[in-house]
């Protein structure tokens, strides 16, 4: 099953796609998981992004492409993938349906996340991320069973540098210029599904089980 999340920032895209990725053991594919892992290392690729994510802008095509073509080759995706946050502009598309094409493959959903502005600067706000296993929490709405420890892995949670208020309306604003067209993009092709993304995780998962295989949670 391949599958792509489109929404905004806060939207819940790397939250559903964690579990997705458990119940059908294939990857999640996260550009901003990879390149917040580069910056992390500090690697030349990491170096030439972080500027771009400090600031919420989007990292340059050519950078994300790269990454995605790389990951999508990779022997875990020949069963399927969930890629999430990736494409982010129409230039992306277009380099992945060329990219796909060339594997064979095809994607064959797309499940937008829709969550109003204000119910998204409440999400991120309140985010907090595993340093070590990379799973997200709320402090509200999705809580560690200790506060500052995943539950997962006992990692230390922390707070995104991109996740202040700031950046996170700068992010919000790249997101309606450069990523909202793909909306349409996806319509005209026939792989759009809208899901509203407000309620619980578990209600949000059961509406994307409902379109990819009409099942339930
Ligand atoms: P990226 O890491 O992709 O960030 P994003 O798209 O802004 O998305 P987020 O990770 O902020 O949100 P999400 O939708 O995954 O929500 P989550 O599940 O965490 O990108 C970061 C940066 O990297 C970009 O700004 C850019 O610079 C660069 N980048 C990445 N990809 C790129 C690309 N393709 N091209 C160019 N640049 C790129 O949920 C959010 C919070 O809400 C969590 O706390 C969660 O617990 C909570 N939550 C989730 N679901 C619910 C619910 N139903 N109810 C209540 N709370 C919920």
């Amino acid at each position: 099953m391949n599958l792509i999340l489109l929404g905004p920032p806060g939207a819940g895209k790397g939250t559903q796609a964690k579990i997705l990725t458990k119940k059908f053991a294939i990857p999640q594919i996260s550009t901003g998981d990879i390149l917040r892992s580069a910056v992390k290392e500090q690697t030349a690729m990491g170096l030439k992004a972080k500027s771009y994510m400090d600031s919420g802008a989007l990292v340059p095509d050519d950078v994300v492409v790269g990454i995605v073509k790389d990951r999508l080759a990779q022997p875990d995706c020949a069963n399927g993938f969930v890629l999430d946050g990736f494409p982010r502009t129409v230039a992306q598309a277009d380099a992945l349906k060329q990219m796909l094409a060339g594997l064979g493959k095809l994607i064959e959903h797309v499940l937008s996340i829709e969550v109003d502005k204000e119910d998204l600067l409440g999400r991120i706000t309140g985010r907090r991320t595993c340093r070590s296993c990379g799973r997200g929490y709320h402090v509200a709405f999705d809580p560690p069973n200790v506060a500052g420890k995943c539950d997962e892995c006992g990692g230390e949670l922390y707070q995104r540098d991109d996740d202040r208020e700031d950046t996170m309306r700068n992010r919000l604003a790249v997101y309606e210029e450069q990523t909202a067209p793909l909306i349409a993009y996806y319509k005209q092709e026939s792989l759009l599904r809208s899901i509203k993304g407000v309620g619980s995780i578990e209600e949000i998962q059961r509406s994307i089980l409902n379109i990819i295989e009409g099942c339930s949670v």
